[in-house]
């Protein structure tokens, strides 16, 4: 009997498992419209630049910070990362090879030696050569609230990077109330739990899903995992997904266990706009500009 069950039920169980794993590419391409409609008036949403204007301008630097601030975003995305001499340095990989003039790892370089380097030349705009790698408290000092800024705090499974999370609250507690405007997150929950130990005023966000991971079944298992234990981290505010996991089933359920949700990094308007439909709170895009422009369709509906 049970041989027999199992016989008959694993084609139907098969079904749903592969139907579950493609969902959000079936949401997306199927299902979900990627127009602007008035389903979406006072719908709220965040404009999140990532890496700063990151499609316009060299990722990381001061000028796509800037540039993101003249665009009117709610929000700048920066990555962080450790020099020699422990000083925290926005950007994004783990080496200097791909944004610098540079070669090898940051946090075998002083931040002197840093700074001699060309972060602008690779991105191909004559206006943006001589761009520099730019410190954290520079790029706090510059936005000083006037949005906020999310700074992701990469994997850094290295000795250097022992109290990095004490170290970058030591950076925001200086910024004019910093704890506003200016929110943690991570893949690892370590870092986010070691930033609450320290001090829990700062606002945290739990980053799901990065660009190298097996997207659709890594999701769905740590998904499990968040939402099942919703109650012990309502300390972590959002979870952030990269958007080709997502859902509007996924979204309703991060949802109504109490987080928002802030997906990366959509580029194409359309896609955007599948977002929106979805419900999620933010778009993390290398093109906020886009963005701006689908928040004053939507108004002009
Ligand atoms: O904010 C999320 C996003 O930035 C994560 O991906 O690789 O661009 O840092 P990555
Ligand atoms: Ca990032």
């Amino acid at each position: 009997m049970t041989k027999k069950f199992l016989l008959y039920s694993s084609p139907i169980v098969i079904l749903f498992m592969t139907i579950s794993l493609f969902e959000p590419w079936i949401y997306r391409n199927f299902i979900t419209s990627g127009v602007v409609d008035t389903r979406l008036k006072g719908e709220h949403f965040d404009i999140i630049a990532h890496k700063g204007a990151s499609g316009v301008a060299p990722e990381n630097t001061l000028a796509a910070v800037q540039l993101a601030l003249d665009m009117g975003v709610d929000m700048i995305e920066i990555d962080v990362r450790n020099t020699h001499d422990e000083e925290i340095v926005v950007i994004h990989d783990a080496t200097l090879d791909r944004t610098t003039d540079g070669t090898g790892l940051v946090h075998d370089y002083t931040l002197e030696e840093i700074k001699q380097l060309d972060a602008g030349s690779w991105f191909g705009d004559a206006k943006y050569v001589g761009e520099k790698v730019p410190t954290l408290k520079e790029v706090l000092d510059l936005v000083n609230g006037q949005c906020q800024v999310l700074i992701e705090i990469k994997h850094m499974d290295h000795p250097h990077y022992h109290d990095f999370a004490e170290k970058l609250i030591d950076v925001i507690k200086e910024e004019k109330n910093g704890y506003e405007w200016i929110i943690l997150q991570s893949e690892e929950v370590e870092y986010l739990e070691a930033a609450h130990e320290y001090d829990d005023h700062v606002q945290t966000k739990k980053l799901m899903i990065g660009e190298d991971s097996t997207p659709l079944l890594a999701f769905y298992i740590e998904t499990k995992m968040h939402l099942g234990r919703a109650k012990e981290d309502d300390r972590m505010k959002a979870l952030n997904p990269e958007f080709h996991t997502l859902s509007t089933r996924r979204v309703f359920r991060m949802h109504a266990r109490g987080f928002q949700v802030y997906t990366y990094s959509p580029n194409t308007e359309e896609d955007m706009i599948k977002m929106l439909h979805m419900g999620v709170d933010g778009i993390i895009t290398d093109f906020p500009d886009k963005l701006v422009k689908i928040r004053k369709d939507i108004e002009n509906l």
